[in-house]
């Protein structure tokens, strides 16, 4: 997104998407970096034929689908590694792989795959292109969780101790307190690094013709670093402990919608071969439901059930963290002259030793001062908003119908509350 997309996102309505070329079909096969197809055997991890698999096989559940592929791949990693060394195997590349298998509901994934199909893409070379590249998104999410976990010093995640709290823990006799926490911190940058690394070369390795290659390449550098700026404005956000709604709202756009919902999309739409008006609508949709996606999270963070969630509750409160719902409360409470829930704001934004009783005071001014109210309507508006864009797009309608329930559901809450019934696939976050 460009500072003048980024300053539109300011209002109600997100920003427009950034133009993407159509992507015309091509017979001729290359790497996604550009290198030719030259008929040599394929590595190790790239495109198996003998683990080609059939689009409606994969449209009963697609997180299974990339989950096998994720073996695959994954095992051949670890393989790798155990040569280079055991224990970096063991410790590192093990619980890199180990965390990634288990995943979460798999979100990414599936809006890549229901966008493929909604656009009508279901040749085999396409349908392992495209779960190659889901996996792909699920490294990329290792990588993003591990080092978030990092940065907001989160010990739960996906109901499991966070990587580098497992890793402290692993080596805590070993060392005092503070070592052993800055020793899993390290190990949390060095695990979601190389997350990140294992994620760049499955897509490096995916066959593609050179008009989507390119596409594909052009927006997965987009994604990363779109990624990137939005975590950066997210700790910056926190450090300056800055409240303006609009920053909140480019932050959540850059750290969340765009790598969890637009960019999936809008890589299903191109693996597809989707002519520029459906792969601006579908990016659309994205941004806007992507957005509704993260205003979700955020409340879920103060009001979820950590049993459904996976994460700790109220993390973003004791962390600081200017989110949405935070910012507006603190808007309408200046507003209203509602010097009390100001107080409240005040003293718990920050508070890492914040004690449940804090916790339930702030949810009570979140309640008060009709911030959350606002936000279950923003969510809403977003969704319908994004779904409108559907309107006019020519869609495959059975593709099409589950890519509109999935991206329903993606806003409810990611949770258990996601799985809509007739969305298969649709995982809550592990226990
Ligand atoms: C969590 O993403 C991080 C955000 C961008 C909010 P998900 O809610 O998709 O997490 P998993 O992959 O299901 O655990
Ligand atoms: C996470 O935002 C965004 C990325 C992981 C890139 P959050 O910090 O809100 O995500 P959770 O709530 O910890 O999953
Ligand atoms: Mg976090
Ligand atoms: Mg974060
Ligand atoms: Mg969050």
């Amino acid at each position: 997104m460009s500072p003048t997309q980024a300053k539109e996102h300011h209002g109600a309505a997100p920003p427009p998407v950034p133009r993407l070329l159509p992507v015309p079909g091509s017979p001729v096969r290359t790497h996604p970096d550009g290198a030719p197809d030259d008929g040599r055997p394929e590595e190790a991890g790239a495109v198996d034929p003998a683990g080609a698999e059939d689009a409606h096989l994969v449209d009963a559940d697609v997180p299974a689908a990339v989950g096998r592929v994720l073996d695959r791949v994954l095992d051949e990693r670890l393989a790798r590694a155990r040569e280079m060394d055991e224990l970096f195997a063991e410790d590192l590349a093990g619980r890199v792989a180990g965390f990634t298998r288990a995943g979460g509901k798999r979100i990414r994934p599936q809006l890549l795959w229901w966008s493929l199909r909604a656009c009508g893409g279901a040749d085999p070379a396409t349908v392992s292109a495209a779960l190659r590249i889901g996996a792909a998104l699920e490294l990329l999410q290792t990588c993003a969780l591990v080092h978030d976990d990092v940065m907001d010093g989160s010990v739960l995640r996906r109901g499991r101790p966070a990587l580098h709290t497992d890793l402290r823990a692993r080596y805590a006799t070993a060392a005092s307190t503070e070592r052993a926490g800055r020793f899993g911190d390290a190990a949390g940058i060095l695990a979601g690094d190389l997350a990140l690394v294992w994620a760049d070369d499955l897509v490096a390795e995916t066959l593609l013709d050179p008009a989507t290659a390119r596409e594909v390449r052009r927006l997965w550098s987009d994604m990363r670093t779109e990624m990137v700026a939005g975590q950066y404005l997210d700790v910056q956000g926190q450090v300056t402990a800055s409240h303006s709604l609009p920053r909140v709202l480019r932050t959540a756009c850059l750290k969340s919608a765009l790598y969890s919902v637009e960019r999936p999309l809008a890589l299903g739409a191109v693996l597809a071969g989707a002519d520029g008006t459906t792969l601006r609508a579908l990016c659309s949709a994205g941004r806007c439901v992507g957005m509704a996606f993260q205003l979700r999270d955020d409340l879920d963070d103060v009001f979820g059930d950590p049993g459904l969630t996976g994460k700790s509750s109220g993390s973003d409160i004791r962390e600081g963290k200017p989110t949405y719902v935070v910012a507006l409360a603190r808007a309408r409470a200046a507003a209203a002259g509602d010097h009390r829930a100001l107080a409240v704001l005040d003293r718990s934004l920050g508070d890492a030793a914040l004690p449940p009783a804090g916790l339930e005071e702030v949810r009570a001014v979140l309640e008060s001062t009709g911030a959350r109210a606002v936000v279950e309507t923003k969510i809403s508006r977003l969704v319908a908003q994004g779904l409108r864009h559907f309107d006019g797009a020519l869609l495959d309608p059975e593709g099409g119908g589950r890519l509109r329930r999935l991206l329903r559901s993606a806003a409810d809450g990611g949770t258990g509350s996601a799985a809509a019934p007739d969305v298969p696939g649709v995982r809550g976050a592990r226990r």
